[in-house]
């Protein structure tokens, strides 16, 4: 295909289908057309950083490429009127699956988080058909990856501010500018470590999901609760694994396996390149939160849920150098694969070796005849 030809091609994909503003179309169509070149999938470099142009890009290709495994689904506007998009990665079976959700960059600023979800999506796609381990995964799970949350406020970090935080909605008659979406969620909202002031980063917003993007995201997650059995939600940094809460020193029912799981997927990622993760709640180990989409997930009942702050501990902070985009997005790979094979043995009581006598096949059966009640 030639250039000019595929990227047209390509922002015709963008389009989402039976939306209204053709003005705001052509503009988004445009303001792809200017920032963003053609760029080949096989020679798309997931060790640096994505405008916002080329990851809406990177979406179409991927799931013009497998299109017998991934899908993209419109999910809702911004606030700035972009479109956002999900990828559904899922084999065709007759089972009814379970769902592993993922988001990445709700915070602007936290770069490596979206160049994080770009790297999974990659990873499984080339390795689903080799690699035993994600196959069976897959037969029973499917991935719905949100690759950028914020995108007005991601754009916004290339444009003007590097270290732009908040979403991009107007606020006090434009006074200020951008609402925290991860205090905006539902759960014990502004009761702590938030702000009514639309000044502070922590602006939790004019209340409980007010923002269209948190209104897109918990609408959809809403609706799908029953099936999603683990949400992850991808920040920088601070080399933490967070489990719910945030908003009270109470312990999530599942405490105990959540710190467990969590632990093994430190010690999964520390095994890659020796990168030291804590392990605990948000109120513990990092500090009061409310409003965040972490405990929200658990209160709607979604088992595992856990926020991950990625590398670094300090040194650069949320400006990650490119040259270790490709070692964090490895070791973060390794833990988030750990998760998910807890996740997996649990519901479906298969060892990870694949070994299963006869005997454990049947009580597998039994078991997930049990968790279908
Ligand atoms: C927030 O959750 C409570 C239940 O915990 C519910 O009564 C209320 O309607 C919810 N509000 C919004 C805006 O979703
Ligand atoms: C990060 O650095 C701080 C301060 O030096 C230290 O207390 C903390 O243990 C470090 N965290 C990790 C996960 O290494
Ligand atoms: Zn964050």
């Amino acid at each position: 295909m030639k250039p000019l030809l595929g990227t047209l091609y390509l922002l015709g994909m963008l389009v989402p289908w039976g939306l209204g503003d053709a003005r705001s179309q052509a503009q988004h169509k445009q303001e792809a057309m200017d920032k963003t070149p053609w760029r080949n999938l096989e020679t798309y470099p997931y060790n640096r950083y994505h405008p916002m142009g080329e990851i809406y890009q990177w979406m179409s290709q991927i799931s013009e490429k497998y299109t017998e495994v991934v899908t993209q689904h419109f999910l809702g506007m911004t606030y700035e009127t972009r479109p956002m998009y999900y990828l559904k990665i899922s084999l065709p079976s007759n089972n009814h699956k379970k769902i592993i959700w993922m988001d990445c960059g709700i915070h602007a600023r936290e770069w490596i988080a979206p160049a994080f979800c770009q790297w999974f999506v990659k990873e499984i796609l080339q390795n689903y058909k080799d690699n035993s381990k994600i196959r069976r995964f897959l037969t029973k799970l499917d991935f719905y990856v949100l690759p950028v949350f914020n995108i007005d406020g991601y754009i916004y970090t290339w444009t003007t501010d590097r270290l732009w935080r908040k979403s991009r909605s107007s606020h006090d008659n434009g006074k200020c500018f951008g609402t925290d979406l991860n205090r905006n969620f539902n759960a014990s909202w502004c009761s702590i470590g938030a702000s009514k002031n639309c000044q502070d980063l922590t602006f939790c917003g004019t209340g409980p999901v007010s923002e269209p993007e948190t209104k897109a995201v918990a609408s959809f997650i809403e609706k799908k609760k029953e099936d999603i059995v683990c949400f992850l939600t991808m920040h920088s940094y601070g080399q933490l694994i967070l489990l719910p809460y945030g908003y009270t020193k109470n312990k999530a029912s599942n405490h105990e396996e959540l710190i467990q799981v969590g632990q093994k997927a430190a010690t999964a990622l520390k095994a890659k390149h020796g990168t030291n993760y804590k392990v605990g709640s948000s109120v513990d180990i990092l500090y009061a939160t409310s409003g965040s989409s972490r405990d929200w997930a658990r209160d709607i009942g979604i088992p595992f849920s856990y926020t991950f702050e990625l590398r670094d501990n300090g040194t650069y902070g949320f400006v990650l150098p490119e040259a270790q985009i490709q070692a964090t997005c490895e070791e973060s790979m390794a833990a988030v694969l750990s998760v998910l094979g807890d996740v997996y043995e649990k519901y479906w009581y298969s060892n990870s070796a694949g070994k299963r006598t006869s005997a454990t096949i049947v009580l597998s059966l039994f078991v997930s005849f049990v968790h279908l009640l």
